[in-house]
């Protein structure tokens, strides 16, 4: 009787995210280049495995678009359908043509943000992230801090175990970080690792000696659960079937292709030591007798164009092939498709043969897998990967592949006893239905899924939420307006009205957003806000517009801080500064990672212009703003509380004018101008009378957070609503 499964009531909503290679639903171009490869198969089918399960109503994949001339206008799709329930969506990030992973790093914070407009756009929320990989783990982390959504990590590689690789293998660390950045990545993993609610792994080893090596590894918060393998594709033979092409391929090599096969199928690098297998079959007569030997290790025409680690693979093969003299017994076919790979499985379990992986080292062997799910039992190294296989499926024998008399002894074992050959046929079939079919995988995700959703989410809103509205994420999504306002001499200064503001602004917390845009340090901004009993903002751009950072966890806009990093020279600049006279450094407090401030006097300093030329002989580059004639704050170019404002309006996909912005002196000139609804306090300084007769600058009567009122009434703020095709996309 067919089972039809209920649709749970409350289906998630997962957000995955895998940033690099060439992803796309059909026909994966694996092995294309070093980016696309097993992590490209694992999440396209795990994409589609989540969304068949009963409690999930939709996956989204996440990548990077790609529009390059040299590769498949596929990647350039926005939107490619994966079937029920699942979608591959493409958002650009960086340069249109394709990145190597390595070089996409000072792009991932504008995937953060076309992620945000993403969500906006669809006016719904995931219930978690899922990401794969350190670089869309920091584009997960990031967007899981901002909008309280849990994490899930698969790393499928990590850095430190690669460096260690690397360094083992005698390269200088320099020559190694120049080519992978892998500083960049280990930081990001540690973070990600500190953060994420689950890490995925595909091994007990994987946790135990990989993530062993970071700080953050936390065992408690790491599951098991191996990948599946597509079960449709790898079957065991039917007995009717006769010849194939591969079989032709494979038979032309022998002289008795009837024999049972030792078939190894791997890629032509010397960690898979196809070496020790020539050496275990070639120096053993018995298993030379009993079996042929069938080596699938990639495609070639001509060996001489393959790169050099490959070419010294294949050429010490075919060496030794004749060293042994092998002639009539090894076949090393040239050619095969994508289609073939369970085709010869099949072969070789037809002809009662074993699969051997000779892996000096194994983290995974998907291989073996496949080789289980065909009813083609194994030999393979006593590691890692091997292990959990060997432990779930009990179907073949694990040696020390360092040392190929134990291959030869293991391959000699297994091909003797034909009752334990089916014993052992049987269960890698049953096994890899048990454990490694994607359903599987997805039944145990989904198991961990509801102990760690009913506890983080809880937990994540609990640190992020907005005191008084109990399902407010760091970042208020779904806001349709913002109000921004300085701090000193605007906001507060005169008790008046602020009640009044604030209330107005509990009364509007489903459509407008909070922001304060101060000269103040975070912590004084806070302080102060908090003495007059002003609730925490959504946002609080402070140190004159060079920090951002969101709600009531405080947490800092790491995109904002690498956009204004640029050509920002803090220690040259400080250096610089000391020689100009009637500069005086403020404290301690005042002084941050993007901005250097000076207490003034006024008759000794030389001009405004004087000093920008003083600093470019320096070939420095810095914005200098001077307020109240009292004080002088040296910022990066790309900073300022206007431009921090602008940034905000690109990262959420709203106009400008959805902005109202309220100041009082100098310092609060660049936000008020443009596109933005500005309101200048009764109070003002004199500096702000330049304004007046600006569009939308309004000057209010009332003083301090009246004023702000005013302004408000004055634009109609309370029914502005905004027109989605308005929204700003560009950032200057
Ligand atoms: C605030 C800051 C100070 C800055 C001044 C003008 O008072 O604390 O460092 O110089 O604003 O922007
Ligand atoms: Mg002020």
């Amino acid at each position: 009787m067919p089972t039809t499964q209920a649709q749970s009531a409350n289906p998630l909503y997962i957000l995955m995210i895998s940033m690099h290679g060439l992803i796309r639903g059909n026909n994966l171009e694996l092995g294309r280049d070093a980016d696309t490869g097993g992590q490209t198969i694992y999440v396209v089918e795990l994409a589609r495995a989540l969304a068949r399960h009963q409690n999930v109503g939709r996956v989204d994949l996440l990548t990077r678009l790609v529009e390059d001339p040299a590769i498949s206008p596929d990647y350039a799709r926005p939107e490619e359908p994966l079937g029920d329930g699942a979608r591959l969506l493409r958002l650009p990030c960086g340069p249109k043509r394709y990145l190597r992973k390595e070089t996409l790093w000072p792009h991932l914070d504008q995937m953060v943000d076309q992620c945000l407009h993403l969500l906006r756009k669809q006016n719904r929320l995931p219930d978690l992230i899922h990401t794969h990989y350190a670089d869309a783990g920091y584009v997960g982390r990031q967007l899981s801090l901002l909008l309280g959504i849990p994490l899930i990590h698969t790393g499928h590689s990590l850095g430190r175990p690669k460096r260690e690789r690397l360094l083992a293998s005698g390269r200088k660390d320099v020559a190694i970080e120049r080519q992978f950045n892998l500083a960049r990545r280990i930081e990001v993993e540690e973070q990600v690792l500190k953060h994420a609610s689950l890490i995925v792994t595909s091994t007990r080893q994987e946790i135990d000696e990989q993530y062993g090596m970071y700080q953050n590894n936390d065992p408690r918060r790491c599951a098991v659960i191996p990948p599946g393998i597509d079960t449709s594709r790898f079957s065991p033979p039917e007995r009717k079937k006769t010849g194939s092409t591969i079989q032709r391929e494979v038979d032309r090599f022998l002289s008795q292709p009837e024999k049972p096969m030792i078939l190894t199928i791997c890629r032509p690098e010397s960690r898979k030591n196809l070496k020790g297998l020539i050496t275990a079959y070639g120096g053993d007569v018995r298993v030379q007798e009993m079996a042929n030997l069938v080596v699938v290790a990639g495609n070639r025409d001509d060996i001489r164009d393959l790169d050099e680690a490959q070419q010294s693979v294949l050429n010490e093969l075919l060496l030794d092939i004749d060293r042994y003299d092998l002639w009539g017994k090894v076949a090393f076919p040239k050619h095969h498709c994508q289609e073939d790979i369970p085709e010869l499985y099949r072969l070789a379990a037809r002809r009662r043969g074993i699969f051997v992986n000779p892996a000096l080292t194994e983290p995974f062997g998907l291989t073996l897998i496949e080789a289980a799910a065909s009813g083609l039992p194994f030999v393979a190294p006593d590691d890692g990967g091997p292990k959990d296989i060997v432990g779930n499926c009990h179907n073949g024998l694990l040696v020390n592949t360092l040392d190929p008399a134990a291959i030869a002894e293991g391959l000699n074992k297994a091909l003797l006893d034909m009752q334990q050959w089916r014993k052992w046929s049987k269960q890698g079939i049953a096994g890899v239905k048990r454990h490694y079919s994607w359903d599987a995988h997805v039944d145990k995700y989904m198991n961990v899924l509801r102990h760690l959703l009913r506890r983080d989410r809880k937990r994540l809103r609990r640190e992020f939420v907005f005191a008084h509205r109990h399902d407010m994420p760091a970042l208020p999504l779904h806001a349709q307006r913002v109000l921004i306002s300085d701090i000193d001499n605007t906001l507060i200064g005169q008790k008046d009205g602020l009640g009044d503001v604030v209330g107005w602004l509990r009364d509007h917390a489903d459509t407008v957003a909070f922001g304060i845009a101060t000269g103040r340090p975070l912590d004084s901004a806070v302080k102060i806000l908090k003495n007059w009993r002003v609730p925490l903002p959504n946002i609080l751009v402070t140190s004159v517009g060079t920090e951002i950072n969101y709600g009531p966890g405080l947490l800092p806009d790491t995109g904002w801080a690498n956009h204004i990093r640029y050509k920002w020279r803090r220690e040259a600049l400080l250096d610089a500064l000391t020689s100009i006279p009637g500069l005086e450094m403020q404290t301690a407090e005042n002084q941050r990672e993007f901005k250097l401030s000076y207490n003034v006097d006024h008759n000794l300093m030389p001009s405004l212009a004087q000093i920008h030329r003083h600093l470019r002989e320096r070939n420095l580059h810095a914005r200098l703003v001077y307020s109240h004639e009292a004080f002088l704050d040296i910022l990066p170019i790309r900073a300022s509380k206007g431009h921090a404002i602008r940034y905000l309006a690109y990262k959420w996909g709203l106009p400008l004018k959805s902005f109202l912005v309220a100041g009082d002196s100098g310092n609060d000139e660049e936000m008020l101008r443009g596109d933005t609804l500005g309101v200048v306090v009764g109070n003002h300084s004199p500096e702000l009378e330049t304004l007046r007769g600006f569009d939308q600058i309004y000057f209010a009567n009332e003083t301090y957070a009246r004023g702000i009122l005013e302004g408000i009434r004055h634009y109609g703020f309370d029914e502005f609503d905004t027109q989605p095709e308005e929204r700003s996309e560009t950032i200057s």
